[in-house]
């Protein structure tokens, strides 16, 4: 597997315990999350009913919660 390094947003765009939207240089959006001094980034875009998850997420300790219909995610 490839490792590549981009930049997506600077940290202090992303809030405390919601996410940021980033869309890719493919057209693909993403969300970026803050969990305590990690970063994460995942899909944005909820497996359970496709909701966003840079709208809807909340991260408490290391858990993403959607919360349009409570699903959690480890991160
Ligand atoms: S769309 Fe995220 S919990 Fe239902």
């Amino acid at each position: 597997m490839e490792e590549h390094n981009y930049r997506l947003c600077a940290l202090a765009d992303v809030p405390g315990n919601g996410g940021l939207r980033v869309v890719l240089a493919t057209g693909t959006p993403v969300a970026v999350f803050k969990a305590g001094s990690d970063v994460y980034v995942v899909d944005d875009l909820c497996t359970h009913n496709g909701a966003s998850l840079s709208k809807y997420g909340e991260v408490e300790g290391h858990v993403l919660e959607c919360t349009w219909h409570s699903a959690k995610f480890d991160l």
